[in-house]
């Protein structure tokens, strides 16, 4: 078994350093973490960080986070899908390889549990306009707030752009039926 606790799963693509999920898997030990992240380096201080914090409920999966999300999470299992700052693509032949496309949505959806959320942050107005356009559109998705405790934690990225005066911009769907 992954975790010692069966207890409710959140998932966040693409975690880079990990340092958001580590402090929050830190605040709530009454849920699991995933960190989903391809490039090995990142991976490795997500574990290291948990291990020192001595963090049962955070794991780390080395893979591409759509495969992930379509292919390996159990549908109606995730509480929470977080997407921080995923990369952006700005040229417009480039963006097919953004994770959030027409293809995310239902992927996303599937794995949500009813009434599971999925957070969304990034700093390019133009993907998080994209963002907006596919999941408004989307069957079972309903807008809502990010709850003021989340929106608290900031992620790496996150903090590099609010030292350097980038505005940041966050949205957030429920899953409904
Ligand atoms: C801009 S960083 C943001 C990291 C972190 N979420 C944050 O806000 O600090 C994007 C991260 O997503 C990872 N990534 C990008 N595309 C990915 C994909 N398709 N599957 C898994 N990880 C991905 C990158 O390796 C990188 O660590």
């Amino acid at each position: 078994m992954l975790f010692p606790r069966v207890q409710p799963l959140e998932v966040e693509l693409g975690c880079g350093d990990a340092s958001f999920l580590v402090a929050y898997a830190g605040l709530h030990s009454e849920r699991n973490f995933l960190g989903v992240e391809r490039l090995l380096g990142r991976l490795r201080k997500l574990e290291r960080k948990g291990r020192c914090a001595g963090l049962t409920n955070l794991r780390g999966v080395r893979l591409e986070a759509a495969y992930f999300v379509k292919y390996l999470l159990r549908p109606g299992s995730v509480q929470a899908l977080h997407l921080y700052f995923p990369d952006p693509w700005p040229k417009r032949r480039h963006w097919r390889r953004r994770l959030v496309n027409e293809a995310f949505p239902p992927i996303a959806r599937a794995a949500l549990a009813l009434g599971g959320t999925l957070y969304l942050r990034t700093d390019d107005a133009p993907y998080f306009a994209q963002m907006q356009v596919l999941l408004d559109a989307a069957p079972g998705f309903q807008p809502v707030e990010t709850p003021a405790e989340l929106a608290g934690r900031l992620t790496d990225f996150e903090r590099e752009f609010q030292a350097r005066g980038i505005a940041t911009l966050r949205a957030a769907y429920q899953r409904v039926g």
